[in-house]
């Protein structure tokens, strides 16, 4: 959680002014953080989860526990459509941890969150 509020302030969110920090908790402990990166095309803008975990994947992490997000709203904020899937096909139903500045939490599943996944099984079918 602390991890991710850290990582919060390195937002690239100048168009959006909407920062997220995302930490995500490696099966053996070590935690690859991210922040969202967005970019004069709006488009191509990344989240922080995303980032997180591309660069766990880069660093070789292959299984994972949980990932914290953190970000600046009243009602906590939960990974968008593009990263439950991203979330499910390369760490699988991990735990999803949401956080405000205020100390607000709340702990859920991804499965909770994208309960009918299309993934890799349906195209070995
Ligand atoms: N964003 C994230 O980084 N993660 C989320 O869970 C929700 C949205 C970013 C994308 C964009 O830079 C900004 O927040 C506004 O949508």
């Amino acid at each position: 959680m602390q991890a991710a509020q850290q990582v919060r302030l390195r937002a690239r969110a100048r168009f959006s002014n909407f920062q997220v920090g995302a930490a995500l908790e490696g099966a053996g402990g070590a935690v690859y953080t991210g922040c969202n990166v967005e970019n004069a095309t709006y488009g191509l803008t990344v989240c922080a989860e995303r980032v997180a975990v591309w660069k766990a994947l880069s660093e070789g992490e292959t299984r994972f526990r949980r990932i914290a997000v953190v970000a600046d709203t009243d009602s906590l904020t939960p990974p968008c459509g593009a990263c439950r899937q991203i979330l499910w096909e390369f760490c699988g139903d991990i735990e999803i941890l949401l956080a405000n500045l205020e100390g607000k939490t709340e702990t859920l599943r991804l499965s909770s969150l994208f309960p009918r996944p299309f993934d890799v099984s349906f195209l070995e079918e």
